[in-house]
C-alpha cells in the first residue's frame, strides 16, 4: 500500500528511529513530526503528553493519510500508546518504542539485571517495570531518571567533554551497579550510545529502539499487507517550531541539508 508511515517525537530523538526504519524499509515514505514547540516531553504531565500525542497522531492519520504511526518517543509511548492503539484499533497500526524492547529482553536468557535510563516522566510512569515484571518476574530492574541528557543532546553536546562528564556522572550512580543490560529508554540517548558503550567497555548489553522497532514495524506491515510496492515520494520533516538544533542533527543523520517545514497543527 503506497501510503506514508508517520513517526513522531518531541524533537530530534525520533530521527534515530526514522533512520533505522529507512534502512530496513527503504521503499517506504516517512512523514516525521518533531514537536519542538513542546519539547521536552519528559518534564510534562502524562495528560499533557497524551494530548500532544493524540493531536499529532490524528493529524498524521487524517491529514497526511499515514497507514501506520510509530511513536518514536518513550515518554509519549508510556503516556499514550495504549490509548492510541485502542483509538485506532482495526484502522491504523500504532507502534510504541517500549514493547519491542521488552520483547527483546524477555527473549534474551542472558539478562538477569537490567537498568533503565529515561526521562523523569517515563521512569515515573512505571511502564517498563510493569511490563518487564509481568513477562519476566525474576528480572532485577534498576531505573534511573537522567533528565539532563535530552537538553544536552538537543543543544548539540555529544562526543565532547561535557557529554562525557554528564554521562559518566549518571552511569556511575549506585543504582546502576551490577547491571548486565541497559535500556536506553529515550530515543534521544541513541545519539550518545557510543559514549555509553565506552563507559561500560562493551561489558553491558545496550538495548535501544532503532533496529528492534524498525524490524517490528516491518513484521506488522507484512502481516497487515501494508508494505509499499514502490517508493513514490520523498520523506517529509515537519516541525511545530523551527530549531537550529533539529536542522543540525537532521544534517548529521542524512549527510545533506534536509527540508524542514514548520507546521503548527495547534493553531490552524
Ligand atoms: N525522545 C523522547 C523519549 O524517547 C523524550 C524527549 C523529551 O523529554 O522530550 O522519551
Amino acid at each position: 500500500m503506497n501510503a506514508p508511515i508517520g513517526i513522531f517525537d518531541s524533537g530530534i530523538g525520533g530521527l534515530t528511529v526514522a533512520n533505522a526504519i529507512s534502512g530496513v524499509l527503504p521503499r517506504e515514505q516517512l512523514i516525521y513530526f518533531g514537536d519542538t514547540a513542546h519539547l521536552p516531553y519528559g518534564d510534562k504531565s502524562k495528560e499533557l503528553v497524551r494530548h500532544y500525542s493524540e493531536k499529532i497522531t490524528d493529524y498524521l492519520i487524517h491529514d497526511k493519510g499515514c497507514k501506520a504511526v510509530v511513536i518514536a518517543c518513550n515518554t509519549a509511548s508510556s503516556a499514550a500508546y495504549e490509548f492510541l492503539r485502542d483509538k485506532y484499533r482495526g484502522v491504523v497500526p500504532i507502534i510504541s518504542v517500549i514493547d519491542p524492547i521488552i520483547e527483546a529482553i524477555v527473549e534474551d536468557d542472558t539478562i538477569h539485571h537490567v537498568g533503565l535510563i529515561a526521562t523523569k516522566a517515563t521512569i515515573a510512569s512505571g511502564v517498563y517495570q510493569e511490563k518487564l515484571q509481568r513477562r519476566k518476574p525474576d528480572i532485577r530492574y534498576a531505573p534511573l531518571a537522567t533528565p539532563l541528557l535530552v537538553p544536552m543532546i538537543e543543544e548539540g553536546f555529544h562526543n565532547n567533554n561535557i557529554s562525557h562528564a554528564l554521562i559518566h556522572n549518571y552511569l556511575q550512580n549506585e543504582a546502576l551497579s551490577h547491571i548486565d543490560a541497559l535500556i536506553l529508554g529515550c530515543t534521544h540517548y541513541i545519539i550518545v550510545r557510543k559514549e555509553i558503550d565506552e563507559f561500560y567497555g562493551g561489558q553491558v548489553k545496550l538495548f535501544d529502539s532503532t533496529h528492534i522497532v524498525a524490524n517490528k514495524l516491518k513484521k506488522i506491515l507484512e502481516k497487515e499487507g501494508l508494505l509499499s510496492e514502490g517508493r513514490l515520494k520523498n520523506d517529509e520533516f515537519l516541525l511545530s517550531d523551527y530549531t537550529e538544533a533539529f536542522a543540525k542533527t537532521a544534517r548529521m543523520f542524512y549527510g545533506h541539508e534536509i527540508k524542514l517545514v514548520r507546521k503548527d497543527i495547534w493553531n490552524e
